[in-house]
């Protein structure tokens, strides 16, 4: 029986697909190729030199889902499927929720009626909104910036509320704090798409010289610097989460924070890749960015306790691997 990865070329799902079949999990993948590349598939079967199955099709294309469905008896699924830029979630925010809710709403549905019980929901920090760091699990939600946001807020909603009436199904919703870092071979990693809005991969194409300058968003910040603090954590750990988190599910609705449980700032990631890698990342400090919160980190204690899961990987693992991807770089 083999796990369903939605969304399993994208940059969590195609290293949680690694992690999955290096514990000898048996994976399918559907992915529409709106934000990943066919070449990544390939990488992955470089890595684990195991053919996967891939399917093209669009999760929120409920026919083809259950056309998938029917034709293997899954026994779980893991839900990566989804759009995740915040600023163009701003500016099309229908698109938004039409595709991450009607995604979520057609696999929970199609896990209903094809009977497969285990679902993984690929959640996000920004569901605690600018609540007291760190983040824990028992937390009210809070108000995010932006329609990306709300639609994680919603989905786990939508989740919740499905489980309450289908208690025997077993769901956990993973709320991701900051992935960054490449598998370490080099063959996976972030591909961004145009000019990225995340941190690290604007750092390694600064480094790269793709980019001028890094523009740091605030020193003004109530943190150790001034500049923005986050939990970031390898993709790899995260990924191995998953593995843990689908490999202890239980009946009924789980929620675990995914981090590392550090707080890093800014310049403190700066440094240490310029330390790690050798290099000079040229920067300047500009105004905050619009939506952006001063601190974000886990309280992880939930995951190591009943998941037996934490992030082993360190912030020069992180800096040294996602340069080596950028450095590499085949896939365009
Ligand atoms: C990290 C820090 C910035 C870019 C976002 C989403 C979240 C999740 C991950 C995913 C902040 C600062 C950044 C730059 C900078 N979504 N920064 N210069 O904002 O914590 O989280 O991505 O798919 O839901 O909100 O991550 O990497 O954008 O920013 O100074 O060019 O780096 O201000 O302090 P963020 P990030």
């Amino acid at each position: 029986m083999s796990i369903l990865v939605t969304g399993g070329l994208g940059f969590i799902g195609s290293h949680t697909v690694v992690a999955l079949v290096e514990q000898d999990f048996k994976v399918v993948i559907a992915d529409n190729l709106s934000n990943s590349k066919k070449e990544v598939l390939h990488a992955i079967e470089n890595i684990t030199k195991v053919k996967i199955p891939f399917y093209q099709i669009d999760v929120a294309d409920e026919v083809s889902l259950n056309r998938l469905f029917e034709s293997y008896d899954f026994k779980g699924v893991i839900h990566f499927a989804g759009y995740k830029s915040v600023g163009e979630s701003v500016t099309e925010p229908l698109k938004y929720y039409r595709n991450n809710l009607l995604s979520t709403i057609n696999i929970a549905n199609a896990c209903k009626k094809y009977g497969v019980k285990k679902l993984v929901f690929s959640s996000s920090a920004t569901v605690y909104g600018d609540n007291q760091v760190p983040f824990d699990e028992t937390m009210p939600l809070l108000p995010t910036t932006n329609p990306y946001g709300e639609t994680k807020t919603m989905c786990e909603r939508i989740l919740t509320d499905f489980v309450q009436v289908n208690k025997e199904f077993e769901v956990t919703l993973l709320r991701y704090f900051n992935p960054i870092g490449a598998h370490p071979s080099g063959e996976i990693g972030e591909l961004p798409n145009g000019v990225p809005n995340n941190l690290m991969p604007y750092i390694t194409q600064v480094a790269k010289g793709k980019l001028k300058e890094l523009k740091v968003f605030g020193d003004d910040y109530p943190t150790q610097d001034g500049t923005g603090v986050r939990d970031y954590i390898h993709v790899m750990d995260l990924a191995e989460g998953h593995v843990a988190a689908f490999t202890h599910i239980t009946p009924g609705l789980h929620v675990y924070n995914l981090g590392t449980g550090l707080g890093t700032s800014v310049l403190e990631i700066i440094h240490t890749f310029e330390r790690i890698n050798h290099l000079r990342i040229p920067y300047k400090v500009v105004e905050r960015r619009l939506g952006d919160i001063a601190s974000s980190y886990a309280d992880v204690s939930k995951a190591k306790k009943e998941l037996k899961w934490s992030a082993k990987r360190n912030l020069e693992d992180m800096c040294k691997d996602a340069w080596n991807f950028e450095k590499n770089l085949s896939i365009k």
